[in-house]
């Protein structure tokens, strides 16, 4: 690793839609939110696979060389249904159903992170992605017309804190295995 790695990053593991996809997205976002709620910038669109937070110089070598290991299937995201959480305040999108592959792929990060020091999070997985913060109520609507995401790569991205807001920057990826479309709709979770 680089000399000039700093001794600390606040750091996740993340699903990272290619521009265009989160340009994609992004015009979906304003057209259902509209402009009087500040949505997430397009280049910050993600779901989240592990939250690290703070990780020492030695935790990253570790975590990427855990990631380097990782052997999981590609695996397609019908990205349809509209949610809120009123405790964190956001506004979020996600998909009809969780694949399999999604599933397996949280399940080794988290059990092999334990080798970095790391605990994983209790709580059920839930995979989102935050399209609003500071959002008061649910919309009333619960489903957009599907968008279609065949991921095929995870990332590890730093969360650097800026007056305007969390920045994002991926600092690498690694591939999934080959991709087999399975986008079946599903009804939305409550
Ligand atoms: P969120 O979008 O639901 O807030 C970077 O902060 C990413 O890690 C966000 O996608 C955030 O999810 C997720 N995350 C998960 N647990 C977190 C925590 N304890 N603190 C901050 N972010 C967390």
């Amino acid at each position: 690793m680089s000399s000039t790695t700093p001794d600390s990053q606040r750091l996740f593991f993340a699903l990272w839609p290619d521009a265009t996809l989160q340009e994609d997205i992004d015009r979906r976002a304003h057209k259902l939110i509209g402009k009087h709620v500040k949505r997430v910038p397009a280049h910050n669109l993600h779901i989240t696979l592990a939250f690290l937070g703070s990780v020492s110089r030695e935790q990253r070598a570790c975590c990427e060389q855990v990631a380097a290991g990782i052997q999981a299937q590609g695996f397609a995201l019908s990205l349809e249904c509209i949610g809120h959480w009123p405790r964190p305040r956001i506004l979020w999108l996600s998909p009809s159903q969780q694949p399999e592959a999604l599933r397996a792929l949280v399940h080794t990060l988290n059990a092999t992170l334990v080798t970095c020091g790391f605990t994983p999070d209790a709580r059920p997985y839930h995979a989102h992605m935050t399209l609003a913060r500071k959002v008061g109520r649910p919309l009333s609507v619960r489903s957009i017309e599907p968008i279609d995401w065949m991921v095929d790569s995870f990332a590890l991205v730093e969360s650097v804190t800026a007056p305007e807001g969390p920045c994002y920057q991926v600092l690498k990826h690694w591939p999934l295995q080959d991709t087999t479309p399975d986008l079946q709709s599903a009804l939305c979770p409550e």
